[in-house]
């Protein structure tokens, strides 16, 4: 079971080809929250995944929200596993998600990471294209390589070594940028 949430489609590819290789279940975290569907039944030995992108140096906030308050039913130490995205700061994100599982006493045992081109609007500095186009022609070789690392259900967590202060720090003071000149129509995925 793959549970994943995509602002403009990067977290979904990955998501929908881990899906497809390893023959699970795709469920949109979006779409649980819109509607209120925390309640999760697990098969036997079903692995649950996280897909997700980077949004100011940590997880997106929607699947910290999700992981809070979701509900395994039949959960029995299942192998758990955590894919990000993101154009190439994550800093913490790792440590957030596995801290975030244990506080609910899920034992999460894979990270993993694809770089993607950037879809941050806001921010001036874009990544060159030459490097957007680099990561996409990477991905689905590192995707492939999650693959069989879920498969074989690795454990392979490494402290990160990037500045904790900077997650938590810079994540909070993002949260205050007010953008003012868009609009939401009914598509929204409600990430906040
Ligand atoms: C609000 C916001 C914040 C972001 N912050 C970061 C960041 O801190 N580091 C980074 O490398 N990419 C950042 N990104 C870029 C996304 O993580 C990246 O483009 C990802 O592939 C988007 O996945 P999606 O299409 O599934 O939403 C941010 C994007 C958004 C919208």
């Amino acid at each position: 079971m793959i549970f994943y949430f995509s602002g403009t489609g990067n977290s979904y590819y990955i998501a929908k080809k881990i899906s497809e290789a390893l023959n699970e279940r795709l469920i949109s975290i979006a779409e649980c929250v819109r509607e209120g569907k925390y309640e999760v039944i697990l098969e036997k030995d079903e692995k649950i995944g996280f897909v997700y992108p980077v949004h100011a140096c940590a997880p997106a906030d929607i699947v910290i929200h999700f992981i809070r308050t979701v509900q395994f039913i039949n959960y029995e130490h299942n192998y758990m596993y955590s894919v990000f995205n993101c154009a190439g700061t994550y800093e913490y994100t790792s440590r957030i998600i596995k801290e975030t599982c244990e506080k609910r006493e899920f034992e999460i045992g894979g990270f993993f990471k694809v770089l993607m081109p950037g879809n941050y609007v806001t921010v001036k500095k874009h990544l060159p294209e030459e490097k957007c186009k680099k990561y996409l022609a990477e991905a689905d070789d590192h995707i492939n390589e999650i693959v069989k690392a879920v498969q074989a259900k690795t454990y392979n967590y490494k402290k990160e070594k990037h500045s904790f202060l900077l997650s938590y720090g810079l994540h909070k003071l993002a949260a205050l940028e007010k953008e003012t000149k868009f609009d939401v129509g009914e598509k929204c995925k409600g990430c906040g």
